[in-house]
């Protein structure tokens, strides 16, 4: 039986600013820290000292509106996938800083009537940024709640008019290989491309998003700009987009391209289907120690379900 769950953009305004306290979480990890680093080494800082000079992190007292805690920024923005610098999670901050994203442009093509090419600028001083609090399941089964920033890809798209061809879009991902490591891998057909059915796309849900946390976002994030689909599983979301094209056939995506009964084109979260190679039905909420149930289109399922009304979201996994 699936169950669908209520939810609501919730506005992230209470999210206490960068840079006020240490959440309890940090604290005690500063402490664990400290300790650890005490009994091996009689020139270890004391506990106090460590504490005190601990970096500040945005913590937030908010909540997703199923009532789980925000993960830290310190979380969000050092436990990665993005494979064009490396596939080495807890590494990708260290590969992807300075990544070059100014100047920054994003070409918005194919079947529409006003193809456009935006300048990042353009595109945050045309589009109001809203807050948005999401979880993001990974097809990995790890998950974090994220509170992002930017707008609707809707917005975008209706403003470049598409034509009545139009069926999906396509994603593109920056394709450079002077400073991303990651493409050098032969294994991949980089460019990273995604895709959605054109009516997935201009559903609320789904969010251009230019930062997180109150901060422009930062590059192993996806800098500047990159795709949020928070019912699916995280590698739809895909980042740092140079291009967006309204097509008339499903796209070929990079994931669905190596290995197609693993990664479908659709990857809506779903607990009742398996990956070949693991279950799918619990996940790993980053920062909690017990596994939890995964939620049918990761609990988006009244915005979202009747997208795939008569559909096997078995065969269409
Ligand atoms: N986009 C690009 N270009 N390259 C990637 O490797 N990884 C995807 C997705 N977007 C990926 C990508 C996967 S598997 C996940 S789970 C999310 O980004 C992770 O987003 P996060 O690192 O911001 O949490």
């Amino acid at each position: 039986m699936t169950h669908l769950y209520k939810s609501v953009p919730v506005r992230s305004s209470e999210i206490t600013p960068k840079d006020t306290y240490l959440s309890r979480r940090d604290f005690m990890k500063a402490a664990t820290v400290a300790t650890g680093a005490a009994l091996l080494s009689a020139c270890a800082p004391s506990v106090a000292d460590e504490i005190q000079n601990a970096e500040p992190v945005p913590t937030s007292s908010a909540t997703d509106e199923l009532g789980d805690p925000l993960n830290t920024y310190e979380d969000i923005t050092n436990y990665n996938n993005y494979y064009e610098f490396t596939v080495d999670k807890q590494q990708v901050a260290a590969e992807a800083k300075g990544f070059t994203t100014s100047p920054w442009t994003v070409e918005v093509g194919g079947l529409v009537n006003k193809p456009k090419t935006f300048g990042i600028e353009d595109l945050l001083k045309e589009f109001p940024q809203e807050e948005r609090i999401y979880r993001l399941r990974c097809v990995e089964a790890w998950s974090m709640v994220i509170p992002w920033e930017g707008f609707t890809l809707a917005a975008l798209l209706n403003m470049v008019e598409p034509t009545s061809d139009a069926k999906y879009v396509r994603f593109e991902t920056i394709n450079r290989p002077e400073e991303m490591p990651g493409l050098k891998s032969p294994f991949y057909p980089w460019p990273y491309q995604e895709g959605l059915r054109l009516d997935e796309a201009m559903n609320d849900l789904t969010l251009l998003a230019t930062g997180l946390y109150g901060e422009p976002n930062v590059p192993q994030n996806g800098a500047p700009i990159r795709l949020v689909v928070p019912w699916k599983y995280g590698f739809k979301s895909i980042k740092s987009i140079v291009k967006i094209e309204l097509v008339a056939e499903m796209p070929a995506t990079l994931w669905n391209s190596i290995a197609p009964n693993e990664y479908g084109f659709y990857a809506n979260v779903n607990p009742e289907v398996n990956h070949p190679r693991w279950s799918q039905a619990t996940e790993r909420r980053i920062g909690e120690l017990s596994r939890r149930p995964s939620l049918s289109f990761n609990g988006y399922g009244e915005q979202v379900a009747a997208l795939y009304d008569g559909m096997s979201l078995v065969e269409n996994y």
